[in-house]
């Protein structure tokens, strides 16, 4: 009965709803309702075709500073004296740091590397006090460009120390303003002369952005220094050797479904000897192996694997680790992309301890306790597994024999030994070309699951490429699309993202992930741009694109339905620049309604949810618009933020779509008198 009385109400609404649309629409030019561009053959309301549980992501790479100075919460820079030239070709082991020798103090400074605390970290600083003055002798760290306090939060502090002269030696560390102004400080003595870490906490009396921490010998004598870590306990979800919360949870509220890192071409790395080994980056921070990173600066590893895993679980997402197919990057070698030594295989001697490795990274992920691997997760605090699905084999690789060869020989014992691991492969580092045809045939011949696609595009490429994967043989590797940018942050780019991703969910059942590159960028820092968050020390400014890539994550249906929208073809709307995506969420019920123009004027949608049942009226409505050329910036960082607000829905209703929006409509599975859809 209650159902009845809601059909006719729906159809006297729709009756009414139409006949406004025939009359807004039929003044000075003909109505011409030309379909949402929906190739595909899913039948109206019919049941839904799927879309990916996995669809939408993000990809992480330490590129632009995003892992130390950025979401890895260290606030020492160089703290275990490793930067090189190499790294950079003004640094030294002892950048960030200068000896402080105040108060009449004095003595002698080096770099040494006879005895350090770990072979994987050779460097370290002898100080040899010959007179402590008055307030002692030793460095002080600036962090990366100041470090930031907050009254009243405390900062662990740890160094590690030998004494190499008899008497044992009293130490002070301080938190110092530029101009001296102590802000917390802490005192012990050396207690022995083999290494020994030493960990004190802090609390800080007062707020400073470019602070420093300073450690001095209150004493002559002689003793060596290593691995000083200054970090604030408020670290996302409290982890130790943990992440900076504000931009970790930055990422979070993305709430992305899967999470690749940790690269890139950081993967594969600047020639052989530069490929990211997982081995290094986990087990006590001074026993990892840091190294160079391709984007020219210094990887500590300090945000290692073990990380990785434990951020994606925080932020539930799933971890896709991405490993190197035993070849280097193509532009190895001098300047990015120009020449170089380009591409090397692993010798063929070292391929099986390779592969070996990558098994290894299999077992310490999902491995019981009692496995090799597993026993090193649970010694790290992670006794369960952390249920790793996927794993990238290779970067945007160049096809080559080599890299055929090896991929197929890592590619082969994966499956042999887990073949439940989704496997990725690559097809190149762009959306056509010989590398994407030569990637798709090996795909094709291994029937690899999952490919790999990268593609940095301007905006026009996304608004006219949307038909793209509605072609794609549904038989074949499904894709993920581990890259894709429209090269800029402007509101006219992230709408285009915007009309390429509705795309994507409708071709969800193909598309089984999809992640913005690149994720996080130091302001002043930047290999590359455009990227979704940008950071300062202070303050995290997520772009325009950032709430694009949010409405769609958070919004993510796993049913796709065609044909729902109509679109009223106003004066200067060009067919690519709108688009719509109807999909419904089955774990709440909800049914979610995205509309993208990012054309000059406002365009109606005509919107018909014949078959859906009831439809509970009270929905809610989140719109993102303003200017083409608007950006979020420090100095603005809401300049064009998501705006929500009630909604009223209907079995059928029209919808002006004003130029250059994205509006995401959610109606609420619910009771609508008593019915729900
Ligand atoms: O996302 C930046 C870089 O772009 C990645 O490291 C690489 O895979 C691509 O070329």
């Amino acid at each position: 009965m209650k159902k009845q009385v809601i059909y006719s109400f729906g159809t006297i609404l729709y009756a009414l709803l139409a006949l406004s649309w025939t009359s807004s629409s039929g003044n000075n030019q003909k109505s011409h309702l030309i379909s949402a561009r929906d190739s595909s053959s899913s039948k109206k309301t019919s049941a839904g075709k799927p879309i990916s549980p996995d669809l939408f992501g993000i990809f992480f790479e330490d590129l632009s500073y995003a892992a130390d100075g950025g979401l890895y919460a260290e606030l020492i820079q160089n703290r275990s004296f490793e930067y090189s030239p190499a790294d950079s070709k003004d640094w030294n082991p002892l950048t960030a740091w200068e000896y402080i020798t105040k108060g009449y103090g004095y003595g002698t400074i080096s770099v040494e590397t006879t005895t350090p605390v770990s072979i994987n970290n050779p460097h370290y600083v002898v100080l040899n006090v010959e007179e402590e003055g008055t307030e002692g002798v030793g460095l002080s760290n600036s962090g990366f460009d100041g470090i930031v306090l907050k009254a009243g939060e405390k900062y662990d502090f740890s160094v590690f120390l030998k004494q190499l002269s008899d008497k044992s030696i009293p130490v002070l560390v301080k938190l110092e303003g530029k101009k001296g102004t102590v802000y917390g400080e802490a005192t012990f003595a050396t207690q022995t002369k083999d290494w020994k870490k030493y960990t004190t906490t802090i609390t800080a009396t007062q707020s400073d952005d470019s602070a420093r921490l300073v450690i001095v010998a209150k004493a002559k004598g002689k003793l060596a220094l290593d691995m000083v870590s200054l970090f604030p306990q408020k670290t996302f979800r409290n982890r130790t050797n943990g992440l900076r919360p504000d931009i970790a949870q930055a990422i979070a509220d993305l709430k992305p479904k899967f999470m690749r890192f940790p690269g890139g071409c950081l993967v594969h790395g600047d020639g052989l000897g530069n490929m990211y080994r997982w081995k290094n980056t986990i087990g006590p921070v001074e026993q990892r192996i840091g190294q160079r990173n391709i984007w020219n600066y210094h990887q500590s590893v300090g945000l290692g694997y073990y990380e990785y895993f434990q951020f994606c679980e925080d932020i539930g997402a799933k971890p896709v680790p991405v490993v190197a197919a035993a070849v280097s990057c193509q532009n190895s070698g001098g300047t990015w992309r120009i020449g170089g030594t380009g591409q090397r295989g692993l010798p063929m001697g070292e391929m099986k301890g390779y592969i070996q490795d990558v098994l290894d990274l299999i077992e310490y992920a999902n491995g019981p306790v009692s496995s090799t691997w597993g026993a090193k997760r649970a010694e790290a605090g992670h006794p369960k597994p952390f249920n790793l699905e996927y794993l990238g084999i290779g970067n945007e690789d160049k096809i080559t024999s080599e890299f055929r060869e090896r991929f197929k020989m890592i590619y082969d014992a994966v499956r042999a030994k887990y073949p439940k691991i989704t496997l990725v492969g690559t097809v190149g580092p762009g959306p056509a070309g010989d590398d994407y045809e030569q990637g798709w045939k090996l795909a094709d011949q291994l029937a690899i699951p999952v490919v790999d696609e990268h593609y940095y595009e301007k905006p026009e490429w996304f608004l006219h490429n949307t038909k793209r994967y509605d072609t794609y043989v549904r038989s074949k590797s499904k894709v993920y699309i581990g890259e894709y940018a429209s090269k800029g942050n402007k509101l006219f780019n992230a709408l285009a993202e915007a009309v390429y991703m509705t795309a994507l969910e409708r071709n969800g059942d193909v598309v089984k992930m999809a992640s913005y590159a690149p994720l996080i960028a130091r302001q002043n820092y930047t290999s590359w741009n455009p990227n979704l968050i940008y950071f300062s020390n202070t303050a995290v400014a997520p772009t325009v694109n950032y709430y694009v890539q949010q409405l769609f994550s958070t919004n993510q249906g796993d049913q796709y339905y065609a044909d729902i929208v109509s679109f009223s073809e106003g004066k200067g709307i060009r067919d690519s620049t709108l688009a719509a995506s109807f999909v419904k969420d089955s774990k709440t019920g909800d049914l979610i309604l995205k509309l993208v123009n990012a054309g000059t004027s406002t365009t109606q949608a005509k919107v018909n949810l014949d078959g859906f049942g009831p439809i509970n009226p009270k929905a809610s409505r989140t719109i993102l618009t303003g200017a083409p050329g608007a950006e979020n910036t420090f100095a603005n960082p809401g300049n064009v933020i998501p705006e929500t607000s009630a909604f009223m829905a209907g079995k059928s209703f029209l919808y002006e779509i004003p130029p250059y929006s994205l509006t995401v409509i959610r109606i609420k599975k619910g009771d609508v008198l008593g019915v729900s859809h």
